[in-house]
């Protein structure tokens, strides 16, 4: 495997992403917690960071770890360290450096050698080295940038200022496979198949005969984790899909249905009323996400203790969640921070099954294709824990619920029939908690808004409306109008995040 040593840049996720799209496998760690370098470690990369080398405390690490030992590849910040801490000189740009820009490079160098003579490279810099001692051969130069790319010759530590990990450096792909494969001699043999063989092998020997409890959502990643565990011991996963009153139309019984042709030892518990006993009268969004989760885990823990001797807690939770939570800017408070189970009660003491946790969401879905689950569970959108509680404002009522779930049900199955529901990442309807007034053959109405939304996003984190064609908007709206009884206005949500954000709460 390759371990990427973050600093803190926004690209480090990409890194990894692309060395694992070359099926190899790789780890990011935070530049203060090295991991000890066993023999499978194959290669370091250095990630980008906001910070200067020459600030006080920008980060460093102790090179002598790993530099003449495995190959080392510096990306950006990376190749600043290697330069300063070995002799050379970093210096603010004049100008700082971002965007694109065209590298040269002549001499041979095993990292550049497959590579056009001069290919479009991705800069992002504030900083630029202007001297390198002299065992630094530069191999790659770019109009403004002289050391755009080096080798320390007698070793095979490398360092590139501008992102092989963006899509704008044309060939960056390219690079950082030569880096991974021939240099450091990675075989490309880490696939989906792969993970669900060893995966399988690694659960068995580590439950063994013990059981194991999970609450399951109709979302991907607790699908795909329960298929893992259930492949591994069977009948001893005990699987629970609770009925918040808050799903999508009929999704609680189409889920259920997937669930059991899975082969899954599942049990549906309805608990509508319990939910919405809890959030009667509740109005403030803070007070109605902390009430669903209360009421999840009562409910979760009331059926948990009625599986005799159960040992483990088993999750979805996926790698970028895993990166968050120790990254070197700390945990964000970000979409993840409110995900999934979380803050079971501590008597339950149960150990944690996370088959998951090195997992890409992508990856998470190749692995879920081999295990041949059902597409409809593998490309559904996500879908808030709260569910449709977020997307009334307001108190929540059953009678409101149904309203919101005819509508989303329109707009939804509207997508998909017209081909546009791969085409967004997530979507769904907002009850607004005004009235509007309409006219409907000869009266007056005065009934209730609703809005869509749909958004285009890689992750969540940042994410653009989108630009649904307009016959499509019509239609829905009308087929809204006309059938939902209580709703006499439609309109669509054109912003983006940030500012606003995806659910309106
Ligand atoms: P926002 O509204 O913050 O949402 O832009 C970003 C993404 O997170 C989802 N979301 C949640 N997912 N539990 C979840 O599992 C939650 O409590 C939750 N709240 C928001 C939201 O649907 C969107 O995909």
């Amino acid at each position: 495997q390759i371990l990427i040593l973050d600093f803190g840049s926004q690209f480090t996720q990409l890194i990894a992403r692309r060395v694992r799209e070359l099926n190899i496998y790789c780890e990011i760690h935070p530049f203060n917690k090295i991991p000890e370098i066993t023999p499978d470690i194959k290669g370091v990369i250095l990630s980008g960071s906001p910070y200067s080398v020459r600030d006080e405390g920008s980060p460093r690490v102790d090179m002598s770890l790993f530099r003449g030992k495995v190959p080392l590849l510096g990306v950006c910040y990376g190749a600043q360290l290697l330069a300063h801490t070995l002799g050379g000189e970093v210096k603010a740009s004049k100008h700082r450096e971002y965007g694109r820009a065209m590298l040269t490079h002549h001499s041979h160098s095993a990292l550049l050698d497959t590579v056009s003579p001069i290919t479009q490279v991705w800069m992002s810099h504030g900083d630029t080295i202007v001297s390198v001692p002299e065992s630094f051969k530069i191999i790659g130069e770019t109009d403004s940038v002289k050391v755009a790319a080096f080798h320390i010759e007698g070793e095979q530590t490398y360092g590139i200022q501008f992102h092989p990990e963006v899509t704008h450096s044309v060939e960056g792909k390219n690079i950082l496979k030569n880096f991974v494969v021939d240099i450091c001699g990675c075989a490309q043999d880490w696939t989906a198949a792969s993970f669900v063989e060893s995966t399988i092998a690694d659960l068995k020997a580590r439950l063994g005969n013990d059981k194991v409890v999970m609450a399951l959502s109709g979302g991907v990643d607790s699908t795909v984790a329960a298929s893992l565990v259930h492949h591994a011991i069977g009948k001893n996963l005990y699987c629970i899909f609770v009925d918040n009153g808050l799903l999508r139309k009929d999704e609680y019984e189409s889920v259920l249905h997937s669930y059991l042709d899975m082969g899954l030892n599942i049990k549906g518990v309805d608990a509508k009323a319990h939910f919405y006993g809890v959030l009667a009268g509740l109005t403030d969004p803070e007070a109605k996400r902390k009430a669903i989760g209360k009421a999840f885990i009562d409910i979760f823990d009331q059926e948990a203790h009625l599986i005799e001797d159960v040992k483990w807690l088993g999750q979805g939770t996926i790698y970028p969640d895993v990166i968050e939570s120790v990254s070197v800017k700390g945990p964000s408070a970000t979409i993840k921070s409110h995900h999934n189970v979380g803050g079971l009660p501590d008597y339950m003491k149960l150990k944690i099954v996370e088959p998951l946790n090195t997992l890409f969401k992508d990856e998470v879905r190749a692995v879920g294709r081999t295990l041949e689950l059902p597409e409809a569970i593998l490309k559904r959108h996500p879908f808030p824990g709260p569910g449709l509680a977020i997307r009334i404002l307001g108190d929540i009522t059953a009678e409101k619920v149904a309203i919101l779930q005819d509508v989303d049900a329109i707009f939804i199955n509207g997508l998909k029939t017209r081909g546009l529901y791969d085409q967004v990442w997530q979507a769904g309807a907002m009850l607004l908690p005004i009235q509007s007034v309409g006219v409907m053959g000869d009266e007056r109405t005065y009934e209730r808004v609703v809005a869509l939304r749909a958004v285009t996003s890689v992750d969540g984190m940042t994410a653009d409306w989108a630009h649904l064609p307009y016959d499509f908007l019509a239609d829905v709206s009308n087929e809204i109008i006309n059938r939902v009884k209580g709703v006499n206005r439609v309109v669509y949500d054109i912003s983006s995040k940030p500012p606003a954000t995806i659910e309106w709460e």
